[in-house]
């Protein structure tokens, strides 16, 4: 049998379709919808954001002369301090306890409970801290001994410059 073929001459290349004056400005007005858009997104999320997800500024603190830190004892101090927001100025306020066994090298920490934040308490007694919260206590050193907190205390970098002992917060 033989095999028919057809003329193939006739037909043409099929052309992409060609973009029409509405098309085109549909797609221009969906473009610059998007590009505004995505702006107005941007903007508005850092507007609504701030900079909470920007690390916060850590100052060095001084909790003044090593001399009046008498080592073998544990001092309490409070600070205070601004950070410069976006747009605010916010003030942290804090407790820290400073201890020395030698009068050379100091350990700080934050007085900020782990498990919810409350203010731990030195107890001289005891030999430790303990949160008045939920019952929690710590060692000298910041371990947990007992209650609900699953971590140490926060043990914060500190110097001495001058003579005078420097904590970063
Ligand atoms: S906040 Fe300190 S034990 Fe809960």
């Amino acid at each position: 049998m033989d095999e028919q073929k057809f003329p193939l001459n006739n037909v043409s290349e099929p052309k992409p379709p060609e973009m029409g004056r509405r098309r085109f400005l549909e797609t221009g007005v969906w473009a610059t919808t998007s590009v505004v858009g995505l702006t107005l997104f941007g903007t508005g999320g850092r507007f609504i954001v701030g900079d909470a997800l920007k690390d916060k500024d850590e100052q060095w603190i001084n909790l003044g002369e090593i001399a009046s830190l008498s080592a073998g004892q544990m001092h309490q101090t409070a600070y205070s301090l601004r950070h410069k927001d976006a747009w605010r100025t916010v003030e942290e306020k804090g407790l820290l306890y400073v201890f020395s066994d030698d009068g050379t090298t100091y350990t700080v920490f934050s007085a900020v409970c782990t498990h919810l934040g409350c203010n731990v308490h030195w107890e001289e007694a005891r030999d430790g801290f303990s949160c008045p919260c939920h019952d929690a206590s710590f060692s000298r050193t910041g371990e947990v001994l007992g209650g609900p907190p699953r971590q140490a205390l926060t043990q914060l970098e500190a110097k001495i410059e001058d003579g005078v002992l420097l904590v970063l917060v």
